[in-house]
């Protein structure tokens, strides 16, 4: 999948870009089986919310197949590197489960900014690539952006160790004010197997999730090559130390595993 000037130009100006239905519901039916099958596993990767449930299942690649593929999947990477304007490697991939009733909220944070504070990477020459995984709706806990925010650089932020189970930088209410009236806020919904891009300066957060509707969403966060992260604090299954190319495998990876 090539992106198309008019697209890139979207991504330039919001800094996110939305794909609907970009997965079958078949291809959608392994991953969410997949899903199910790592947050069984007693694993420290799988990272629990505070009353027990998944919060997410961190590098689900390194060792879940229909992850792994996913990971080098072409209409992940493709675009990725098309914006990136080279190679790229992994450095964080996760599996947020936002459980129903008991999916906790993200706080208001940009990616980057954790990932140079905590893993000195060089640039924001890094971003997020998401499958849903299960419907997104209002209701279940969408993702909220602030559109345009992701021209401000690394905003400050104090790193908030007691909100949720995850450390993270988190914003001030008045940094999120002050963005919110320069472009809004927005919350990209749609069905499963649709695909979100977004800057990793971007600045956005999730409501906690009190419906009765799971929402699972696997994110790829992809670096170029040449920016890879220069500090080793975290636990190389946060932010790995892998720096190796993708090479993207075919467009049919998942389609493969129908049975
Ligand atoms: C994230 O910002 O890394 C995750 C947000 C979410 O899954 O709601
Ligand atoms: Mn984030």
């Amino acid at each position: 999948m090539k992106l198309s000037e008019a697209q890139i130009k979207e991504f330039d100006e919001s800094g996110y870009l939305f794909f609907p239905n970009a997965f079958s519901a078949e291809e959608v039916k392994i991953l969410k089986q997949a899903a199910t099958d790592v947050y069984g596993q007693q694993r420290e990767e799988v990272w629990r919310e505070t009353s027990g449930v998944a919060r997410t299942a961190f590098a689900a690649h390194t060792y879940n197949d229909a992850f792994r593929r996913l990971g080098a999947h072409p209409r992940l990477i493709d675009p990725v590197m098309q914006l990136l304007d080279g190679p790229v490697y992994m450095h964080q991939y996760k599996v947020n489960a936002k459980a129903a009733f008991d999916g906790d909220v993200w706080q208001w944070h940009q990616d980057y900014g954790t990932w140079a504070r905590d893993d000195l990477m060089p640039e924001p020459r890094a971003m997020n690539i998401a499958v849903f995984l299960d419907d997104v709706t209002a209701a279940n806990g969408p993702l909220l952006f602030l559109p345009g925010s992701h021209k401000q650089g690394v905003v400050e932020a104090g790193h908030d160790l007691a909100t949720t189970s995850y450390p993270l930088w988190t914003l001030g209410r008045d940094t999120v004010s002050e963005l919110y009236q320069q472009g809004g806020c927005v919350a990209p919904t749609g069905a499963a197997g649709s695909m979100l891009m977004f800057s990793s300066l971007l600045v956005h957060a999730s409501p906690a999730n009190i419906s009765p509707m799971d929402r699972t969403i696997v994110y790829l966060s992809l670096c170029h090559v040449d920016n890879h992260i220069r500090q080793f604090k975290r636990a190389e299954w946060i932010a790995h130390r892998d720096f190796t190319p993708i090479t993207p495998l075919a467009d049919d990876t998942l389609a493969e595993l129908i049975s």
